[in-house]
C-alpha cells in the first residue's frame, strides 16, 4: 500500500508522461498506460476494495483527485497536438501560387510563335476567326482562283517551288502566299465571312530580307455592305494595337494585286535614329501590308455573286512585323536555331500576347 508520498510521484509521473506526449498516438499509449483496463490508476482502484471503509473512502477521494487532474491534462494535450498537427499539415500542403518559374532552365518562345499570337489576340478582338489551309497547294487555289492566270507576270513574281504534278494532272507548289486560304474559305462557308489565316509561305529567295520559308497572315471579311473605309478603320486598329502606338502615321498607296480592285499598300511612319528605326512617327515611310477590295472576279470563281456581295482582303508578313516590332535587323537569323539569339529574342512562356492592353 502507497502512501500520499508514492501519490504525488504517481501523479507528476503520469502528468509529465502526458507533456511530453509528442504525437497523438503516443498520447493514446499514455492514456491507456494510465487509465486503461490494466492502466496503473485502475489498478490503484482496484485494490481499494481489499481497504477499511475508513481509509478506502479517504485514499478513493486522493485517486479520483489524481484521475481528474490526468484526463483534464490529457484532453488538453490532445487539443495542443490536435492544432500542431493542422498547424503541420497547413504549412506542408502550402502552394505558393506567386512563386515564379525560374526562367533560366526553360526554353524561350520564338518571336515568330509570339508575334503570331499577338496578330490572333488583336483580331480574335475584332470578331476575326482563325481559318488554315495546306501549305501543299494546288496551282488553281495559290493561282488561277486569285485572278492570277497562267501566263501572268504575277506567277513570276512569286519565285514558286513546284511540285510534282499529282496523278490526275493537277499543277502542285508549295503555296506562294496564304491568299490561297481566302479561296478554300469562301468555297467553304457562306458569308458573312470574317477570318485571318496567318501560316508558313514559301518562294525561292535567300537574302538579308527573303528566306525560302516565310510566315504570313491573311485576311478576308466579305458580306454585303463592307467597303473600303472599314477596310481602312481595320488596318488602321490593329497596326496602332500592334505596334502599340496611339498616334501612329499610316498611308494607303494605290497599288496592284490581281485578286482585288482597287489595291493599296499601307505604309507606316517611321524614323531612323543612329541606325535604330523607330516606328510610328518621322518623315520616313515603311511599307508593311498589301490590301484592296476582293475583285468580283475572285467572288465568282468561289460561286458568290459580285452583285450581292463584296468585301476586302489583306496580307502582311509575320517576319517582317516581328523585325518592325522587336528590332530585328536579319531575318536569316530567325531559322538558324541559334541558342544565344533564342535566349536575346525569345520571350517567356507567361508574356502576354502585346498591344495597348499589354
Ligand atoms: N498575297 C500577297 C503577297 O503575298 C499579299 C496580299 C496583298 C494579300 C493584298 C491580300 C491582299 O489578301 O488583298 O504579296
Amino acid at each position: 500500500m502507497r502512501g500520499m508520498a508514492d501519490l504525488d510521484t504517481l501523479k507528476s509521473e503520469l502528468l509529465d508522461e502526458v507533456n511530453r506526449a509528442k504525437s497523438l498516438d503516443v498520447l493514446e499509449d499514455v492514456r491507456v498506460k494510465a487509465l486503461g483496463k490494466k492502466g496503473r490508476m485502475t489498478g490503484l482502484m482496484k485494490e481499494l476494495s481489499s481497504l477499511a471503509p475508513e481509509e478506502r473512502k479517504q485514499r478513493g477521494q486522493e485517486l479520483n483527485q489524481i484521475k481528474q487532474e490526468v484526463v483534464i491534462k490529457l484532453e488538453e494535450r490532445q487539443r495542443e497536438l490536435n492544432r500542431k498537427a493542422l498547424d503541420d499539415k497547413l504549412v506542408n500542403e502550402t502552394l505558393d501560387v506567386s512563386l515564379s518559374i525560374r526562367p533560366e532552365s526553360q526554353g524561350t518562345i520564338h518571336p515568330i510563335s509570339q508575334v503570331t499570337e499577338e496578330i490572333i489576340a488583336i483580331f480574335a478582338r475584332m470578331g476575326f476567326a482563325v481559318a488554315e489551309g495546306p501549305q501543299v497547294e494546288d496551282d488553281y487555289h495559290n493561282f488561277t482562283a486569285l485572278n492570277i492566270p497562267e501566263e501572268h507576270p504575277a506567277r513570276q513574281m512569286h519565285d514558286t517551288f513546284y511540285m510534282p504534278d499529282r496523278k490526275d494532272g493537277t499543277k502542285m507548289v508549295l503555296r506562294t502566299q496564304t491568299s490561297n486560304v481566302q479561296i478554300r474559305t469562301m468555297k467553304a462557308q457562306k458569308p458573312p465571312i470574317k477570318i485571318i489565316a496567318p501560316g508558313r509561305v514559301y518562294r525561292s529567295d535567300s537574302d538579308q530580307t527573303h528566306t525560302p520559308m516565310f510566315h504570313q497572315v491573311e485576311g478576308l471579311v466579305i458580306d454585303e455592305a463592307t467597303h473600303f473605309g472599314h477596310l481602312r478603320g481595320c488596318i488602321y486598329d490593329f497596326c496602332r494595337e500592334f505596334f502599340n502606338a496611339p498616334n501612329l502615321k499610316m498611308r494607303f498607296r494605290p497599288s496592284y494585286f490581281p485578286f482585288t480592285e482597287p489595291s493599296a499598300e499601307v505604309d507606316i511612319g517611321c524614323r531612323r535614329n543612329k541606325g535604330e528605326l523607330v516606328i510610328g512617327e518621322g518623315d520616313d515611310w515603311m511599307e508593311i501590308l498589301g490590301c484592296g477590295m476582293v475583285n468580283p472576279r475572285v467572288l465568282e470563281n468561289c460561286g458568290l455573286d459580285p452583285e450581292k456581295y463584296q468585301g476586302f482582303a489583306f496580307g502582311m508578313g509575320i517576319d517582317r512585323l516581328a523585325m518592325l516590332k522587336y528590332g530585328i535587323p536579319d531575318l536569316r537569323t530567325f531559322f538558324d536555331s541559334d541558342l544565344r539569339w533564342l535566349k536575346h529574342y525569345g520571350f517567356l512562356p507567361i508574356d502576354m500576347p502585346g498591344g495597348l492592353t499589354r
